[in-house]
């Protein structure tokens, strides 16, 4: 039986043998796209070379991609504990093309890694090609041998890949693994084909067209290959095992977290041990990747995970914080293929140490109120909303917390309600912050935080990003463009210019966006939160909307390609 870390390994020297340069998994937070929350695919850390817009030494890849998907397209956090195969982390295996080989080579390297190296029985495999696709339904049938029966037509966008809104996407072809009849389920396109019987194991997306806007769709200069194994659900099989969470991997960090905890992963305890090992996965990686728990964005994504976890940690008894604690036995799992897991492993455990701390002094009083507030409540029912948001507001609890302590029960949250109090609670604030006497220009900060949220700061670890031009603000007032010559204040949703507070100055350097470019002359933090760019418009124009490419002028001479990860290290 391989290990994870074998069928890893075996997955990357077979692409290595076939031509393939290996290249590291890019960080969570992608610093080439600034419309994804987090690194969601293999593919994403080769957005720009597929379009074109970014040329790399070589023209196949292949990689073993960290993932998150817990916000955004892609969200899986409420299922995650209760379900075989549901995760807020991964890894994608995956072999890429950029204007290589495309469908034929694709097909066959993918038949003969599944059949031959990893050995599964022919006999068990199915796959989908998208409806209108007679190339691949017909190269399945040459390569593999497949009957027709074997390869189903799929009219859904089940089989049409996209990244997001807009990037690279096309017509895919998944295959199937068939866990056989004593489990209940039905083949792809069939009426039980929600069941868990057939299992899909890798998407091999035939990348054509690139989404500009939601409107526009345009073909990529070259036909390429994007391809993503779960690696989870692949060691599943090839460990004759029908749940994700009962490979080596996870067993290895239930048993750690049964050990602090002293109690079984049995019967209803079980989930709770799932939540906690999946999500000490994705807090850990996340940490390591620089993003660290806060009320905002990424940082706000990251509390939630946490947050869940440590409340199963108190379902299962634990008395001090516990995620710590666990975190030797990840970095044993999974810190030689990734580096920098061991590395960051002190801030990851002080990290999860203090949040938890800090959490569970509030926790305890919370799960009185949700207890008390729901005792009359039954299947079906509904949680008030104002307690839910008292329950957010003044014990930290964020809203899927308390969604999913009532999940048990069949009880759902009034979130109506929640939005209204959130709101309410809002405009107080906004009409205290009128009444304090700053001045008018610093109001518009402050309403600009309101509707855009706080500006993600990137510049640990980066110098250079992208992100979008949230709002231009010219003499006092926000404006929607600005042109060469005159001096503005821009914000942008990340940016990795440091702004100017406790004694240190803020950056200095260019943005630069298809239309124009801005020299940033300074930058200040604004409205708690904000960072705003100090700029004259030093080429053509700019306005809101727009990606903007940010370069901190230090930087500005050495050569830097947009996803060159070794920078970031
Ligand atoms: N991008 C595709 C996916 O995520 C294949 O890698 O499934």
């Amino acid at each position: 039986m391989s290990g994870v870390n074998e069928i890893r390994s075996m997955f990357l020297d077979y692409f290595r043998k076939n031509g393939h340069e290996i290249v590291p998994s890019s960080p969570l937070v992608p610093r080439n796209d600034p419309t994804l929350m987090f690194t969601n695919a293999g593919m994403v850390q080769f957005k720009n070379v597929f379009t074109g817009l970014e040329q790399r030494p070589y023209s196949t890849a292949a990689t073993a991609q960290k993932c998150v998907r817990a916000g955004g397209k892609h969200n899986d956090l409420d299922n995650v504990g209760y379900t075989a195969r549901h995760h807020t982390f991964f890894e994608m295996l995956g072999n890429f093309s950029f204007g290589d080989y495309f469908k034929e080579r694709a097909i066959e390297l993918a038949w003969n890694l599944i059949t031959k190296e990893y050995g599964l029985d022919a006999k068990r495999l199915l796959v989908t090609v998208y409806h209108t696709d007679d190339e691949a339904f017909g190269l399945w049938k040459k390569i593999a041998g497949l009957s027709d029966d074997r390869i189903i037509r799929i009219p859904t966008s089940d089989n049409f890949w996209a990244m997001g809104d807009t990037g690279p996407c096309g017509p895919c072809s998944e295959i199937f693994y068939d866990h056989g009849e004593q489990i209940w389920g039905g083949p792809p396109g069939s009426a039980e084909e929600d069941g868990d019987r057939f299992i899909e194991i890798w998407n091999l997306v035939f990348m054509q067209y690139e989404q500009v806007t939601k409107e526009e769709r345009i073909d990529l200069p070259r036909p390429s290959i994007d391809t993503g194994m779960g690696l989870e659900r692949v060691a599943a099989v090839l460990q004759g095992q029908h749940d994700n969470y009962d490979i080596d991997l996870f067993r290895a960090l239930i048993a750690a977290s049964e050990e602090a905890t002293g109690v079984k992963a049995e019967g209803d305890r079980r989930a709770s041990h799932r939540v906690i090992a999946d999500h000490l996965r994705s807090s850990a990686f996340l940490i390591a990747d620089g993003v660290l728990p806060s009320n905002e964005g990424r940082g706000y994504v990251l509390r939630r995970i946490m947050r869940r976890a440590m409340r199963h940690a108190q379902l299962l008894g634990a008395q001090e914080p516990l995620m710590w604690k666990l975190l030797p036995a990840l970095v044993g799992q999974m810190g030689r293929a990734y580096p920098e897991l061991a590395r960051a492993e002190a801030l990851i455990s002080e990290t999860l140490k203090l949040e938890e701390t800090r959490f569970r002094k509030t926790l305890e009083r919370g799960l009185n109120l949700l207890s008390e507030a729901s005792a009359d409540l039954s299947e079906g029912d509904q949680f008030n909303g104002e307690t839910a948001f008292k329950l957010y507001d003044t014990y930290g609890f964020p809203l899927d917390l308390t969604q999913d302590a009532l999940r048990a029960k069949g009880i759902t949250v009034d979130t109506d309600a929640f939005s209204a109090a959130m709101e309410r609670q809002k405009a107080e604030a906004r009409a205290n912050w009128a009444g304090s006497g700053e001045a008018a220009t610093e109001t518009i900060w402050f309403e600009l935080k309101e509707k855009h949220g706080t500006t993600e700061f990137l510049g640990y670890d980066t110098e250079a990003a992208e992100g979008v031009i949230q709002a231009i603000v010219r003499d006092g007032a926000v404006v929607e463009s600005a042109a060469k010559g005159e001096t503005v204040q821009v914000i942008l949703n990340q940016t990795p210019f440091y702004g100017e507070s406790g004694g240190q100055m803020g950056d200095t350097g260019v943005i630069a966006t298809d239309t124009g470019k801005l020299t940033v002359t300074d930058t200040q933090k604004r409205g708690e939160g904000l960072f705003v760019h100090y700029c004259v418009v030093a080429e053509g124009s700019v306005k809101t909307g727009e990606a903007g490419r940010e370069i901190i002028e230090l930087l500005i001479a050495e050569p830097f390609a947009l996803g060159d990860e070794r920078r970031l290290a």
